[in-house]
Order: structure tokens, then C-alpha cells, then sequence
């Protein structure tokens, strides 16, 4: 069975995907900074189905990380069919208020990580002719978003990006799929400074939305968007929709 080396697999979403594939049957290499949370997954996954298990440590934001990561994946000559991009993390309140360098961490993260990784990746799914990559977007990737605009902004990036590479992949076999989630009930909310918000408390949890994103992967899909009332929005309300009204709509639905 195939191995997928998902990034933020400590908690949330990425755990439920690696849970996913390892009881598929799948082999899987988990990242994250947590090595408590990796290794008590690690040994729920061994134990409940038999897969092997690989963890690396690592800080996605920091330079030369992404490199690491496929480093570790060579030396333990583990051939990763499926990359999926998830690790993530969003920031409340004004862009001009907020430290900098937090934002510019998010960029790291949420953006460069991602591309470097599947920069890596790819050239050897390119020789073998196969492969799969999952990129955890957001739906907010299709929406300005004031009060977290540097993360729609990454996110926002993260759709373009996927179409664009899905679309010069198709001839050699690899398929690319973003997967924009609405509120799902994780860390996310809390990491991102919005756990006293009302956005979340009807979120969808974090099984159903990786499993959404783990069929669409597997179908090859270039996008899926989990929440279907926003797919419908995204896709039929917001063309017609001003830009100023939208703004207003969001930056009140971000507002705590
Ligand atoms: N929850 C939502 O409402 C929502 C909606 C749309 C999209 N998303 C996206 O879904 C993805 C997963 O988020 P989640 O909701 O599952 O949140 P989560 O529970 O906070 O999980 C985030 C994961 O990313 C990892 N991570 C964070 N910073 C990292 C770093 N510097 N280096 C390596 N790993 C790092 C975390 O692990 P460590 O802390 O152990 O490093 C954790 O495993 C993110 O890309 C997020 O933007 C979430």
C-alpha cells in the first residue's frame, strides 16, 4: 500500500487523515513540532492496523525544514506517493496591529513550506509517473478576510497554486487537490486567537472534513470544498456579490 507523508499530524485534521490511510492500510511518515502527540499516534496507528509508522520532528516554518523532511524520507529510503500538505495555522485581529513576524511565520508555514515541499516531492512522482498531493486549503482562500487577512491571503495562494500545478501535472500522472474547509472544531481556533468566537461552535469536526478531502484526493479532484452551504456560496453567490458588502459580511463574522 501506498505511504502519505502528512505535515500537522499531531492533531486535528492531519491526524484524521493519517488515521484514514493507516486504516486503509497505507504506510504513513507524520510531521510536526509535537513529538509527545506523533509518537502516541505512531503507536495507535501500529497497533490498530499493522502499518509502519515513521515521525519527524520538525518546525515547518524554519528554513531549510521542508528539506529535512525529504532528507529523512531518503536516508529511510521511504517512497512517498501521497504528500499532504496540511500543517497550518491562522491569526486574528488588524494585519496592522499584529506582530509581524507572526504573520511572516504563517507565510512560512502556510506558504513556503508547502512549495518546497512539493518541489521535492514531485521530482521523483514525476520519474515514477504517479502520485498524489493533498493540500489543505480553506474556503477562505476564495474570500478577502479582514481580521485575519494575511491567512485568507496564504490560503488564497494555496487554491491558485493547486490549480495551476493539478493543470501542468495531469500529463505525467499526478493529481493535486486543494481542500477548503469551512469552521471545523480543532486546536485551530484557539492557536489562531478565536476560541471565545461563535464561528467554530458549529464547526464540522475534523473526521468528516478529512475524510471529504481524502476521497477528493483519491478521485484526483483539483478542488473540494467540505462545507457544502459554502460551496454553494463560493460558488453561485459570491461572483454577484460587492466587494465592499462582502468585506462588511466577513469582517463581522471574524469579529469576537
Ligand atoms: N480548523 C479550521 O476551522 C480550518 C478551516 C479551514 C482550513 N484549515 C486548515 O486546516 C489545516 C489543519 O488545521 P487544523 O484545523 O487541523 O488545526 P490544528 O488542530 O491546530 O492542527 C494544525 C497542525 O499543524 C501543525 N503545525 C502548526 N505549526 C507548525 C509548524 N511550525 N511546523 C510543523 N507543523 C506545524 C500542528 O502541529 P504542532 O503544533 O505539533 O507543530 C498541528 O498538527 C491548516 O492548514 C488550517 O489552516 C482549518
Amino acid at each position: 500500500m501506498k505511504t502519505a507523508l502528512i505535515t500537522g499530524a499531531s492533531s486535528g485534521i492531519g491526524k484524521e487523515l493519517a488515521r484514514i490511510h493507516a486504516s486503509r492500510g497505507g504506510n504513513v511518515v507524520l510531521v510536526a513540532r509535537r513529538g509527545e502527540e506523533l509518537e502516541s499516534l505512531r503507536s495507535e496507528l501500529e497497533n490498530k492496523y499493522k502499518v509502519d509508522v515513521s515521525i519527524f520532528q520538525q518546525d515547518l516554518s524554519k528554513q531549510g525544514a521542508a528539506k529535512n523532511v525529504y532528507d529523512f524520507c531518503k536516508e529511510k529510503n521511504i517512497e512517498i506517493e501521497y504528500l499532504i500538505n496540511n500543517a497550518g495555522f491562522g491569526g486574528h485581529g488588524n494585519f496592522v496591529d499584529r506582530p509581524l513576524e507572526k504573520d511572516i511565520e504563517m507565510i512560512h508555514l502556510n506558504i513556503q513550506a508547502l512549495v518546497e515541499l512539493s518541489h521535492l516531492f514531485l521530482q521523483d512522482m514525476k520519474k515514477s509517473k504517479s502520485g498524489k498531493i493533498l493540500n489543505t486549503a480553506s474556503s477562505a482562500g476564495f474570500l478577502p478576510g479582514p481580521l485575519q487577512a494575511t491567512y485568507f491571503a496564504t490560503k488564497a495562494f494555496v487554491v491558485s497554486f493547486t490549480k495551476g500545478i493539478s493543470h501542468e501535472l495531469k500529463p505525467h500522472g499526478i493529481t493535486v487537490t486543494a481542500l477548503c474547509p469551512g469552521p471545523v472544531k480543532t486546536e485551530f481556533e484557539f492557536v489562531a486567537g478565536m476560541g471565545n468566537g461563535d464561528m467554530f461552535k458549529n464547526g464540522a469536526t475534523a473526521y468528516s472534513t478529512a475524510l471529504k478531502g481524502y476521497n477528493a484526493m483519491m478521485k484526483g479532484k483539483r478542488i473540494c470544498i467540505s462545507d457544502l452551504g459554502l460551496n454553494f456560496m463560493i460558488k453561485f453567490l459570491l461572483p454577484v456579490i460587492p466587494d465592499t458588502i462582502l468585506l462588511r459580511v466577513i469582517q463581522k463574522m471574524q469579529t469576537i
